[in-house]
């Protein structure tokens, strides 16, 4: 594991690892206390007060023979690893698909705050899966309004050595069940951990398309199934997922 003061990106760290740092375990750990060019998701940017979150990224040597859709779970098991630390941590958070780690609002599920996000890249011979996790962004602090963090949301430690070594930990043990074969497993766990399931949602898709439906299933690749008021039924790979009210029924007349 190695901790940095300060770098561009944990992720962009990882990234230029040589391989001789991933050959002894098949992963290295690098965190940092601030970033200056942290990095989002769909070529958005991260940014977290130093100290207030943790930002690290896990780098894995990936298997010639692994199936390249194997790959692609790699970003839901992070979110689910980072979901599961906070629970244990007094905190029932969810994942958002494809890997937000968010907590609904109790008086309105569809009003979604976001404790932690995840970005996966692919290097020449690894995969970097990088996490930032608000532990004790304040209100004033928060670069978003709907950001929302451990703190805030009552967690019973805030240890950042122990949350950054039992997220670590929790990402590394899920990958090693699916390079192993059990993928449909963990894939299952997944189903019960992300809160996207049967809501009501709006789809912003990469090239500018949106589509909205309910989303009616994971399959065992990651992939959601968006099912159309009219019954028709589309496969997403990527996406940002906004969760939407279900639409008011009709006034009948009396
Ligand atoms: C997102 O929700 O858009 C993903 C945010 C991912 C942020 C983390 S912080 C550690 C790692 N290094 C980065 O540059 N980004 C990820």
């Amino acid at each position: 594991m190695i901790v940095m003061p300060e770098c561009d990106s944990t992720n962009a760290v990882a990234l230029r690892l040589p391989d001789a740092e991933l050959t002894t375990h098949g992963w290295a750990v690098v965190a940092a206390e601030k970033q200056t060019a942290g990095r989002g998701r769909l070529g958005r940017t991260w940014a977290s007060p130093p100290g207030a979150g943790v930002t690290f990224s896990v780098a894995l040597g990936v298997p010639t023979h692994l199936p390249a859709a194997q790959l692609g779970l790699l970003p839901l098991l992070a979110g689910m690893a980072v979901a599961g630390v906070c629970r244990a941590d007094g905190v029932t958070a969810w994942v958002k698909w494809p890997n937000d780690v968010v907590v609904p609002d109790p008086d309105d599920p569809a009003d979604l705050a976001k404790l932690a996000g995840v970005l996966a890249e692919r290097g020449a011979t690894s995969a970097v899966v990088g996490v930032g996790l608000n532990v004790s962004l304040t209100a004033a602090e928060a670069p978003v309004p709907n950001a929302t963090s451990l703190v805030r949301q009552g967690a019973t430690s805030l240890d950042r050595d122990h949350l950054v070594a039992a997220c670590a930990a929790a990402i590394l043990g899920l990958w090693t069940r699916v390079v192993a074969g059990s993928a449909a497993a963990v894939m299952s766990e997944f189903r019960d951990i992300c809160i996207t399931i049967g809501a009501d949602v709006e789809i912003h898709q990469p090239g500018g398309h949106r589509l909205r439906g309910q989303a009616t299933a994971v399959d065992d690749h990651g992939h959601l199934e968006i099912t159309s008021e009219e019954g028709r039924s589309t496969i997403v790979t990527a996406g940002d997922v906004i969760h939407v009210r279900p639409p008011e029924p009709p006034e009948l007349p009396l």
